[in-house]
């Protein structure tokens, strides 16, 4: 087994390294503290594995993703949003047979409890939709309880397609709420997206018609969407998986940490900081040089990422997505020019170029929302609906044990020494 050495004044310490399918490396530290006494300090572990996984595989210096191996490009142009649910959550493309009965199973459990639907009253009309999603998983589990922990493959595939098919209908059900709109009920003959953009956008008195390619994009969107290994919303699900609380309270912890502007929410600061650049109150130039500058505070909005210090693949494909919905819908927005100078000046400016700085699935996504007429605060609830499948994936992964070993991080200490509790007259706080 091959293995590398730590040494400190007194000692020679040796661990085991794992190697991963694409050869990357790991230190397992596992036993770290018993046998050298140290810890290892990693905030926001971007050098530290949580965990081995072989759900999906990044490769953020080449600009690599994978879905169970398969080229996020190849999945994007020949495959549809639930197969790719499948693909992560059963780990190999499913039959004819296993994909039509997965989508039936979607179409039975569309519709919400009818009294789970009166929980819409209780939010304010202006509520965000990402407040409202989290809070509706949560309470959808009250429904299934049977189904809160599920562990043999019959019950994760019916946990599935509960959440997968009723997150949509919870999503445009807060968007009708926060409109004063009739609820609109999903048709068991529609596509996942074209139900989604159906129950949003119809009418009563008038039917939505989902152009084919606008079903197309948000279908690829979804896709591209769907898992990301250990980001911050999903290393969430699986940190509150570890407690052995059930999948539909780890998926609202998950949706709740992906609403970070940092994150999932990064969609929707884009558009607002186009919007600035727009109206005239910020300049590309004066956004770029704020972005540079420390003390300002402002980051650029869809720029930058953790992993991928190349072009994240994903923007790329929604970059040239935009323009062909732009197309389809003889659209003009003169955001999409504004984000394109942008990232032209960006990509040629020493600060991001020196710190790899470069557009992220969040910087072209708002785009092509606002062109199909999706409000700002929709865009984290896309993203939320897109990760699900992922995020079931890793439950099941991170759960697939008869020893759960709950997730709890050491820290080093820094505050005060011991010292003894003052009476309170006697304390003089200076
Ligand atoms: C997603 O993890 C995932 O996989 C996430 C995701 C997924 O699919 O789940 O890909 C989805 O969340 C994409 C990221 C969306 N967020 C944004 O677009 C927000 C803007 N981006 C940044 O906040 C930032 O780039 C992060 C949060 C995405 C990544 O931050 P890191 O890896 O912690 O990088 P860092 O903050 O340590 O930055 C390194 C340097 C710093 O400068 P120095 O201290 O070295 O001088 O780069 C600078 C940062 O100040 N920097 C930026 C910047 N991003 C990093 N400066 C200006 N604008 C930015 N956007």
């Amino acid at each position: 087994m091959e293995t590398i050495s730590l040494k400190d004044d007194q000692k020679e310490f040796s661990l085991p390294v794992v190697t991963g399918t694409e050869n990357e490396k790991g230190i397992d530290i596992s036993t770290l503290r018993s046998e050298t006494g140290y810890i290892t300090l990693d905030p926001g572990y971007g050098n530290t594995g949580s965990c081995q996984s072989s759900i999906t595989y990044i490769d953020g210096e080449k600009g690599i993703l994978r879905y169970r191996g398969i080229p996020i490009e190849e999945l994007a142009l020949n495959s549809n949003f639930i197969e790719v649910a499948d693909l992560l959550i059963w780990g190999s493309l499913a039959t004819r047979e296993m994909g039509e009965r997965f989508t039936n199973m979607l179409t039975d459990n569309a519709l919400l409890h009818e009294s789970l639907k009166h929980h819409f009253e209780g939010f304010p009309f202006d509520a965000h939709p990402m407040a409202m999603l989290s809070a509706m998983v949560n309470a959808l589990s009250c429904y299934h309880p049977v189904l809160t922990k599920p562990h043999n493959p019959k019950e994760i595939e019916k946990a599935a397609a509960i959440l997968i098919s009723k997150i949509r209908t919870i999503a445009a059900f807060s968007y009708k709420m926060s409109r004063g709109e009739p609820f609109i009920y999903p048709k068991a003959r529609y596509s996942y997206a074209e139900n989604l953009l159906h129950m949003m956008f119809s009418l009563p008195h008038e039917h939505y018609e989902v152009h084919p390619e606008i079903k197309r994009a948000i279908d690829i969107i979804l896709i591209l969407h769907a898992d990301h290994e250990q980001n911050c919303s999903t290393s969430t699900v699986r940190m509150v998986a570890s407690s052995g609380a059930n999948l539909f309270a780890s998926i609202s912890a998950g949706i709740a940490a992906l609403w970070g502007p940092l994150h999932g929410g990064a969609n929707q600061a884009v558009i607002e900081m186009l919007e600035k650049i727009h109206s005239g109150n910020l300049g590309v130039k004066k956004c770029i040089e704020m972005a540079k500058d420390k003390e300002s505070g402002f980051r650029l909005m869809g720029f930058g990422h953790r992993v991928y210090k190349n072009f994240d693949p994903r923007a790329q494909i929604l970059k040239e997505l935009s323009a062909k919905v732009f197309d389809v819908l003889k659209h003009k927005d003169p955001l999409l020019d504004i984000a394109r100078e942008l990232e032209d000046v960006a990509l040629r400016d020493p600060y991001f170029v020196e710190r790899k700085l470069y557009p992220n699935i969040d910087f072209y996504s708002g785009i092509i929302f606002r062109a199909v007429g999706v409000p700002t605060n929709m865009y984290p609830v896309f993203f939320a609906i897109g990760r699900l499948p992922g995020w079931i994936a890793h439950w099941r992964e991170a759960t697939a044990t008869n020893r759960l070993q709950i997730a709890r991080p050491r820290q080093i200490y820094t505050g005060p020494a011991k010292q003894s509790y003052i009476p309170v007259d006697q304390r003089s706080h200076t």
